[in-house]
């Protein structure tokens, strides 16, 4: 039977108030996207998830088709909620989100509220909840016009089934719209979930002002750029690594030679620092102020801790952020 640590919020990961919302964020949260399935080492998932709770981290981020089957994620997660955090729920926020395909037919994928809805009442089954803290449009769908998806979140709100909605990747000048409607449906947008790393920096030009300005958080994702942001690629590709399995989404082809060459650059700056890769290319990302929190994947308890020591550094000098931006 699982306790949680009485020390859980003395010294650990910290926290951010979510923008101009009263929610506040742990500066690191924990992505069920991988390392959650029915394909992957359950036990060693429950152990994370324990782990994590015990160092401050209180907010799991889901969506309906993360694990291999997609849904096998939530279904999990749901359980290890069931049997360790029964009691802990109001310590939580537990976030999902819908908008990729999830089943056949017109009416498993995209914005449409008949989508949102129908999906949103599966995850809950699976996660064995009443209500999600954050329901997200996970893509910005072209063919749904804007106010249909965001009318979908914001009676998701005044339904109770979830208490903030959040849209991720989409556009900035969508983002801008989504803001505008869900400020006027009285369901303000809590937060955007965009990628952010080292080797992706497209939202800061952008999505992180136009977040700002609307005073809507930022969570990053793939912050590691699914490992790749680690030493692990460094000679060549380990067995068990994402890029080696056949169900992970990050593909062998995607370790380059010109890519090795740029990892063992940043990799001295790394360890000038004192710092794992892994930490740097975290705590590099809390250089920009609008950083709320950081989703991170692990497949094991030794990556998890190696990432909140990432925490102990987030200062940078002029000089290494230069010389970071070169590479
Ligand atoms: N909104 C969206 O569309 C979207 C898209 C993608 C992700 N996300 C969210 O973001 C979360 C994180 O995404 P991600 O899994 O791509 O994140 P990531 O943190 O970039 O990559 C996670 C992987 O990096 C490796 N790793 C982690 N810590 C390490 C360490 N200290 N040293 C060495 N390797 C380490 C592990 O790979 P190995 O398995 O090889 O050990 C781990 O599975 C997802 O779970 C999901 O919640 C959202």
């Amino acid at each position: 039977m699982y306790t949680p640590s009485p020390e859980r919020y003395t010294d650990t990961v910290g926290y951010n108030f979510c923008g101009k919302s009263g929610l506040k964020l742990p500066r690191l949260s924990l992505g069920l996207w991988h390392n959650f399935g029915d394909v992957d080492n359950i036990e060693e998932a429950e152990r994370m998830l324990n782990y994590a709770f015990d160092k401050g981290i209180t907010h799991f981020d889901l969506a309906n088709n993360y694990g291999q089957p997609f849904g096998s994620a939530e279904r999990n997660f749901g359980k290890m909620l069931n049997k360790n955090f029964a009691a802990y729920r109001d310590e939580m926020i537990i976030s999902t989100k819908a908008g990729h395909i999830m089943w056949p037919g017109p009416y498993g994928d995209g914005g449409s509220r008949k989508y949102l809805f129908a999906s949103l009442e599966q995850s809950l089954k699976r996660l064995q909840l009443d209500y999600v803290d954050i329901f997200y449009s996970h893509r910005y769908d072209e063919n749904t016009p804007i106010e249909e998806t965001m009318g979908a979140l914001s009676d998701m709100v005044k339904q109770g089934k979830a208490l903030y909605v959040g849209i991720s990747k989409y556009p900035e000048d969508k983002a801008r719209e989504a803001y505008r409607i869900l400020k006027e449906n009285g369901t303000p947008c809590l937060i955007f979930q965009g990628r952010y790393s080292l080797l992706s920096r497209e939202i800061e030009t952008e999505v992180l002002p136009a977040a700002s300005e609307n005073g809507v958080g930022f969570i990053g994702f793939s912050s590691l750029a699914q490992g790749m942001l680690s030493d692990k690629y460094l000679n060549g590709i380990p067995e068990n690594s994402r890029a080696a399995l056949s169900h992970g989404f990050l593909k062998k082809e995607q370790i380059t030679e010109e890519l090795v060459i740029r990892l063992k650059k940043l990799n001295a700056i790394a360890i000038e620092r004192g710092q794992t890769l892994a930490q740097m290319a975290l705590a590099w990302c809390f250089h920009q102020q609008q950083v709320t929190s950081l989703i991170i994947g692990t497949s094991s308890i030794a990556q998890l801790q190696d990432n909140i020591d990432a925490l102990k550094n987030l200062h940078f000098t002029n000089e290494e952020l230069w010389q970071i931006g070169e590479i």
